[in-house]
């Protein structure tokens, strides 16, 4: 199936099965904001616990916090967000559209490496056996003028973008002939920058109303409250503050379903370290995130490190963790290390010390910062895609399924009467009332047994336990496994034990517990 088709099936799977719903449907929706419904916002707060969890549950030196949305505006001057945290925008005059030029850019130079990818195909099919690739690469006449004209505009609008020379970008879009998607038409704007922050008026009054900002990040609020929890907690240098909360930005292309949203949450930790001391806690934290990320086991191929070349003033090392997603490897997560940017401004706009003493050095300094930060939305997106299968049963029937690790399935245990009467819905309600204390069931009588068995799958319940006639003589039910469809019978003195050690997030953290930070 093509990348592409996969991609709506999941769209919709996600719809159908109570996982995400696009805000506001009834009145025809809002764009780029979307809603987790009954059985999303299940995985959503497992994968929340699972970070929470490894990040402030493993590590005595690492704390939470929850921090305002709202914080005081001198706050994102401080940060840089105010005056550089812009895209470079265009207009097309036909349509109407609004496009970042970036971005334009960017799909033009994909377009080079599609026609080559193209190239390539096409002599595979003609030489057949005798094809090498790496050869005809490096000497096709086509590819290698196709890769020059590339990376002519690449270097241009490396440049351009390095210089921020919005007058040089917009040269490149008229030099390329890019058009417009919608008018087909080159008759473009001139290129704007366009900050992504939301703002709004805290006050009642209109002269004494206070422009606020809808925060961008939740790492500021860990910056600006660091002397109360460093002191509060009496906490020593190494340590990190993490917290999990929504953000907000006005992105101009948002598509991708929940991959680029307006509305979205963060899970970032902020580690603060001794001056000199960065780049060494930039590994160590580059090696546990990755390890996090790769225990959930879909494959450690689904996964890799995307090093920056080209760092943000502030930070000197940078990377991203890339996840295989439908449309290709795409940033689920940053990991940077911001020096002590932050700090420094925060204490430079406030007025107020931001140091740190530390006893063994004997001195106070600015703490440096290493900072972990995920998109919970992009996780969620990434495991959906991971899990999503669909298979062609020997009658030739097709089962749609979610393999979710069973840890953050949004429910671990289906119970299922085999049949209403009998007593035996009355035995399933019983196991339900004594098992939903200990993770999440759910009990389901309607329609015949394989279609309630397609439905868990379908939600991606590791477990189903039946309850049948056997059930009242010998008390053990028929456990199905979702991946492997095999059953076993159990004891129902036993079931709590057999599905709590299989669903417990310790699975997960042990993977995780022998890396010390
Ligand atoms: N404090 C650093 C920071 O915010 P970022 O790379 O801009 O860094 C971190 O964002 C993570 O937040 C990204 O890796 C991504 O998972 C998520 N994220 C950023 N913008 C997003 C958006 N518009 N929609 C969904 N997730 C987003």
């Amino acid at each position: 199936m093509a990348q592409d088709d996969v991609f709506k099936k999941l769209v919709s799977h996600c719809k159908e099965y109570g996982y995400v719903f696009q805000s506001s449907e009834i009145y025809d929706g809002l764009s780029a904001v979307y809603d987790y419904g009954q059985t999303g916002v299940e995985l959503k707060n497992n994968i929340k616990k699972y970070w929470w969890d490894s990040m402030v549950l493993l590590h005595e030196n690492v704390v939470g916090i929850d921090s305002a949305i709202f914080m005081h505006p001198t706050i994102w001057k401080a940060s840089g967000h105010v005056d550089a945290f812009n895209d470079p925008l265009i207009d097309n005059r036909d349509s109407k559209k609004r496009y970042r030029a970036d971005v334009l850019i960017e799909e033009h130079l994909a377009r080079y490496d599609e026609k080559t990818d193209k190239e390539v195909q096409k002599a595979a099919k003609r030489f057949g056996d005798r094809f090498d690739e790496a050869m005809f690469r490096e000497t096709s006449p086509r590819i290698l003028e196709n890769r020059r004209k590339r990376d002519e505009i690449h270097t241009r609008f490396t440049r351009a973008l390095n210089e921020n020379n919005l007058e040089e970008l917009r040269q490149i879009i008229i030099d390329c002939e890019i058009v417009c998607p919608v008018s087909g038409t080159r008759n473009w704007t001139e290129v704007r920058q366009f900050n992504l922050m939301f703002s709004t008026e805290m006050g009642s009054t209109a002269d004494a109303a206070m422009k606020v900002y809808l925060r961008p990040e939740t790492a500021q609020g860990i910056f600006v409250n660091f002397l109360n929890v460093q002191k509060t907690g009496r906490m020593k240098i190494p340590f990190g503050i993490a917290q999990i909360g929504k953000a907000f930005r006005n992105e101009i292309v948002a598509r991708q379903f929940i991959f680029r949203m307006r509305e979205f949450e963060q899970m970032e930790m902020q580690f603060f370290v001794a001056p000199g001391e960065e780049l060494q806690w930039f590994e160590h934290w580059k090696q546990f995130r990755m390890k996090w990320h790769r225990a959930l086991g879909f494959g450690a191929e689904k996964y890799r490190f995307h090093d920056h070349d080209k760092l943000a003033h502030y930070a000197n090392a940078a990377t991203d963790v890339e996840f295989e997603m439908p449309f290709g490897f795409r940033e689920v997560e940053g990991i940077h290390s911001r020096t002590d940017f932050d700090l420094s401004q925060h204490e430079k706009y406030s007025g107020k010390k931001i140091h740190y003493f530390d006893p063994e050095q004997g001195k106070s300094y600015v703490p440096f910062v290493v900072e972990t930060s995920i998109g919970v939305d992009r996780m969620f997106l990434s495991i959906l895609a991971a899990s999503y299968c669909e298979e062609t049963l020997d009658g030739g029937e097709t089962r749609v399924l979610l393999k979710l690790p069973p840890t953050l399935a949004p429910v671990k245990l289906a119970i299922l009467p085999l049949v209403k009467k009998d007593g035996l819905a009355e035995k399933a309600r019983e196991m339900m009332d004594n098992l939903k204390f200990s993770f999440a069931c759910q009990y389901d009588e309607k329609d015949s047994i394989g279609k309630r068995y397609r439905r868990q799958d379908a939600i991606g319940t590791p477990f189903c336990a039946t309850v049948d006639h056997r059930t009242l003589e010998d008390n053990t039910v028929t456990v199905r496994h979702r991946d492997s469809m095999e059953q076993e019978r159990v004891s129902t003195d036993s079931l709590q034990r057999v599905i709590a050690e299989k669903t417990d997030m310790k699975n997960l953290l042990k993977q995780l517990a022998q890396h010390k930070a």
